[in-house]
């Protein structure tokens, strides 16, 4: 294992040095429906490593070194396959074409009613059974400047999972020297549709499998959330954070006030909010999270050009066998998950996912990896 290691960084210095770029190594993960799933391994020069799925365009581990040095796996997720086709938690996955509920499974556009598979109560969840979660990437090693790059397609039928126009769905994934990974988003469609990316990933930064999330200190910026009803869908309402325990302006463990009688928390049974960054300049990139692990030092910054930081703990998850006998209950994982809001095609004052034939979607979002003393 250590002389693996050690010819890989050799042969990642030898390529930097020789041709101005790192690698980007492909291997197979597994197969489904007769399809060869492959992994894409990027490091960066500081020995970060993020590991890639086709299936998904998934994110499937990160490895950050801790303040002595220790490397561990800062993600939730599954060793193989089989994990990611039958599992329904959506880890490190993109997600799409819409991120969050659709109430009652239906939008309108143009006067016309698109009714979805209800997959979530009486709504739909991240896109329906089979969102872009559960479907083959087509994957492109690049190299962006000297920097290891994979760029994802997706290219999803008119009419699936009942969403209209045929959508061509871009992610270009960039591993930086700056220990940032770089998500990069496009689509393109060939009738008026909606959409709404982003990517699940459940950060654990003492490692995954390793406790739970609860002592992580947490900074959102925010001043306003989303307010939902008990079925966790909007209101339209964007209510003050001040004096709630949506109030992380000021960093605080994640743990701190998570009290599940409190009446934010109760319906989901801990944190699954939507948090709204304002902007003065259209896709100007904010810092929308900042995650904080004491005894690792390990810290993660979220920077978006989205509108909406979806904080979601963890709460759901129940016995799910994860990596390497890992099994993950309520809280052993957070996402920070940036996008547009839910339900945001049946609300007009929320800012609109609307794409049209001839614009392009485009959006940005960073997880920066830091080291603290
Ligand atoms: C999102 C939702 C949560 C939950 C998870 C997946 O974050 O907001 O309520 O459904 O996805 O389990």
């Amino acid at each position: 294992m250590k002389r693996l290691l050690i010819t890989w960084v050799l042969l990642v210095s030898l390529s930097v040095l020789f041709f101005g770029f790192a690698p980007v190594v492909r291997s197979v993960f597994g197969e489904t429906g007769g399809a060869v799933i492959h992994a894409y391994t990027l490091e960066n020069a500081n020995g970060l490593l993020v590991r890639l799925l086709d299936y998904g365009a998934t994110i499937q581990s990160i490895l950050v070194p801790d303040k002595k040095g220790q490397v561990a796996d800062v993600i939730l997720g599954y060793s193989d396959l089989e994990g990611y086709v039958e599992g329904g938690s959506y880890f490190g996955s993109t997600i799409g074409r819409y991120s969050g509920r659709l109430g009652k499974g239906q939008f309108e556009i143009d006067g016309r009613v698109y009714t979805l598979p209800i997959n979530d109560g009486p709504n739909t969840l991240h896109g329906g059974f089979n969102g872009f979660h559960k479907r083959l990437w087509n994957a492109n090693v690049e190299t962006v400047g000297s920097f290891p790059s994979v760029r994802m397609t997706y290219s999803s039928p008119n009419g699936e999972e009942g969403f209209p126009g045929t959508l061509v769905v871009t992610v270009r994934f960039t591993l930086t020297d700056d220990n940032e990974l770089i998500m990069d988003y496009e689509a393109f469609t060939d009738r008026p549709t909606v959409l709404n990316l982003t990517n699940h990933a459940y950060f654990n930064l003492r490692g995954e499998g390793n406790s739970d999330i609860l002592s992580h200190i947490l900074h959102v910026s925010s001043d306003f959330f989303a307010e939902t009803d008990e079925m966790l869908i909007p209101t339209g309402s964007f209510c003050p954070v001040e004096g709630t325990v949506l109030d992380f302006r000021t960093p605080l463990p994640v743990g701190a006030r998570l009290d599940v009688s409190d009446r934010l928390l109760a319906r989901a049974k801990g944190y699954d909010h939507s948090f709204l960054f304002m902007r003065s300049l259209a896709n100007e990139l904010v810092l929308s999270a900042r995650l904080y692990e004491p005894d690792s030092g390990r810290a993660l910054e979220v920077w978006t050009t989205e509108p909406d930081l979806h904080v979601y703990t963890g709460n759901f998850l129940e016995g799910v066998a994860g990596k390497h006998g890992s099994v993950y209950g309520p809280y052993t994982g957070i996402c920070l998950e940036t996008q547009h809001f839910p339900d945001s095609p049946n609300r007009p004052e929320f800012p609109s996912t609307r794409l049209n034939p001839g614009d392009r979607f485009q959006s940005r979002t960073i997880y920066r990896f830091m080291i603290l003393p």
